[in-house]
């Protein structure tokens, strides 16, 4: 029996590897809640199938992710890591969860109509039950705790009146209202300074790019868009550089930044080399680590079976309780 203070889920779709905007929105928090809480992590390739380019390269993509959730510090010995699509269970609650879910609710959430308006051409039915996956993957694993960037609270609040829904309806309290929980960082801002970092933008930074890729993506930032020639005194509270320096620099150098900009003692460039210097010099043990997972492939999909088969045992569980809440023929 665990003593931890209950349970923790996340997923995110194999996208490859993984930006700072993933890792300071939602890995950190991965990682941290090992301390205290049961941790199911989980690749949900299934979800990726509802657009079209996370639909390609689904292999080497997860592959990827895992490296990155690895070498930033997901133990793999105390928590699960597994792909979505190998345990088949979450399918079967999803077709449960689908019935107490009214058509208008999925229609109105502000991420559907925002894919709607992304890929007009393939408006799918799964892209329609995207989140009633994704309360299915939650609930079946009973998870207090949903560690995501704050894109996903529309989500999380679908998943909690799932849930209070399913149990009204079958008048039981097999299901849990899981929490959201978010990092200090819960929305990372892209190169462009302005939108969220995110790879189908091209705004991001990779955790496991090179030192000179890294460098140059930083030096292509959008400062503040005011501060034209070298001589211009700048606005830090509306420049992103500024935002990472606080992420990536220390104290000091965040307030000689945030004085000399704003009465231009320190240009765009220099303020950028800096924040790239220390951006990498935080990025280096994260790299290592991944290099030496990477020597070891079969060891990679290893632990993600071996998360699978823990994790199916939890799913078998969860199914034979919600079957005896609705009625259904053992
Ligand atoms: P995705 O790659 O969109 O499936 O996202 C995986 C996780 O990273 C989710 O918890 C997202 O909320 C989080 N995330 C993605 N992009 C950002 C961002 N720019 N800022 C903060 N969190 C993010
Ligand atoms: N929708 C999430 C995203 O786009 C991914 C996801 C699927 C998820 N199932 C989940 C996140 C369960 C947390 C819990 O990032």
């Amino acid at each position: 029996m665990s003593l931890k203070k209950g349970r923790v889920f996340s997923g995110a779709r194999p996208t490859g590897r993984q930006h700072l905007g993933n890792y300071l929105g939602a890995i950190k928090n991965y990682v941290a809640l090992q301390d205290e809480y049961d941790c199911v992590y989980c690749i949900v390739d299934l979800h990726a199938l509802t657009t079209l380019e996370t639909t390609l390269d689904l292999r080497n993509n997860t592959y990827e992710m895992a490296l990155d959730w690895l070498a930033a510090g997901i133990r793999p010995q105390e928590s699960i890591m597994f792909v979505q699509s190998q345990v088949p269970q979450v399918t079967e609650l999803h077709t449960y969860l689908s019935m107490v879910t009214p058509m208008g609710k999925l229609t109105d959430l502000p991420t559907f109509k925002e894919k709607v308006r992304e890929q007009p051409q393939n408006v799918n039915y799964g892209l329609l039950g995207y989140p009633v996956l994704m309360a299915a993957d939650i609930t079946l694993y009973k998870s207090h705790l949903v560690p995501v960037g704050v894109d996903q609270a529309p989500h999380l609040e679908f998943t909690r009146e799932t849930v209070r829904s399913f149990n009204y309806r079958y008048n039981t309290n097999v299901l849990i209202e899981p929490q959201m929980k978010v990092t200090e960082f819960p929305k990372i801002i892209g190169l462009d300074g302005q939108q969220k970092m995110s790879k189908s933008l091209n705004n991001h930074i990779e955790l496991a790019s090179t030192p000179e890729e890294t460098t140059q993506r930083v030096m292509s930032m959008v400062t503040d868009p005011a501060r034209i020639r070298r001589t211009d005194p700048g606005n830090p509270d509306v420049c992103n550089v500024y935002s990472m320096h606080k992420v990536f620099s220390s104290a000091d150098e965040v307030n000689m930044v945030n004085v000399e900009c704003r009465r231009a003692g320190i240009g765009c460039v220099d303020c950028k080399k800096m924040l790239a210097r220390n951006m990498n010099a935080s990025l280096a043990p994260f790299r290592e680590r991944r290099e030496e997972f990477a020597r070891n492939p079969d060891g990679v999909w290893d632990v993600l079976h071996e998360g699978a088969g823990r994790a199916r045992a939890i799913a078998a569980q969860t199914i034979a309780e919600v079957k005896a809440a609705i009625g259904l023929a053992e």
